[in-house]
């Protein structure tokens, strides 16, 4: 059940774009664990797993699909930030742009009728509702947080209380 061209396009596009999220929130991490954050750090390097895992979802969607993995190169992510709120705003555009990408691919899907990639495609939808909504709840902890170390302390100590993800 190959995949059309557009839709191998896009699918390779987007585990390429998982895989670069991946790749930015690892650098992320390691700013914040620079910059004296080693729960957050904790926390952005199990997002980087995750996004990982998403990107491994689509490579087996791919090859299930009977289609030719062609996975992109991947942009350098940036490394240097201004402070933890300026990491978790980058991070919120990052699953914003995501979001962008897979409401695309779910509407062009359903234009060339290729039903077997919508429940794949609404999963990750889905995901990108929980992913969008705990960066803002981090992002209001933190500034809640601002400019009181006890306060960030114990965030940093809760967010590094994350596990690992599991299997996507
Ligand atoms: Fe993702
Ligand atoms: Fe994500």
């Amino acid at each position: 059940m190959q995949l059309s061209d557009t839709m191998a396009t896009e699918f390779n596009r987007q585990l390429t774009m998982e895989l670069e999220a991946s790749h930015a929130y690892l650098a992320m991490a390691g700013w914040l664990d620079r910059a004296g954050f080693p729960g957050v750090a904790s926390w952005m390097q199990m997002q980087s797993e995750e996004e990982r895992l998403h990107g491994l979802k689509i490579y087996q969607f791919i090859l299930d699909r009977d289609t030719e993995l062609a996975i992109g190169p991947l942009g350098a992510p940036s490394t240097t930030f201004n402070s933890v709120i300026d990491v978790f705003e980058s991070a919120l555009a990052q699953e914003k742009a995501v979001t962008a990408s897979l409401s695309a691919m779910y509407t062009l899907a359903t234009a060339e009728g290729d039903i077997a990639s919508l429940p794949v495609l609404q999963w990750f939808v889905n995901e990108q509702i929980e992913e969008e909504s705990t960066m803002m709840q981090v992002i209001d902890d933190l500034k809640f947080a601002d400019g009181n170390p006890q306060a960030l302390l114990l965030l940093d100590r809760e967010l590094g209380a994350r596990g690992a993800p599991l299997p996507a």
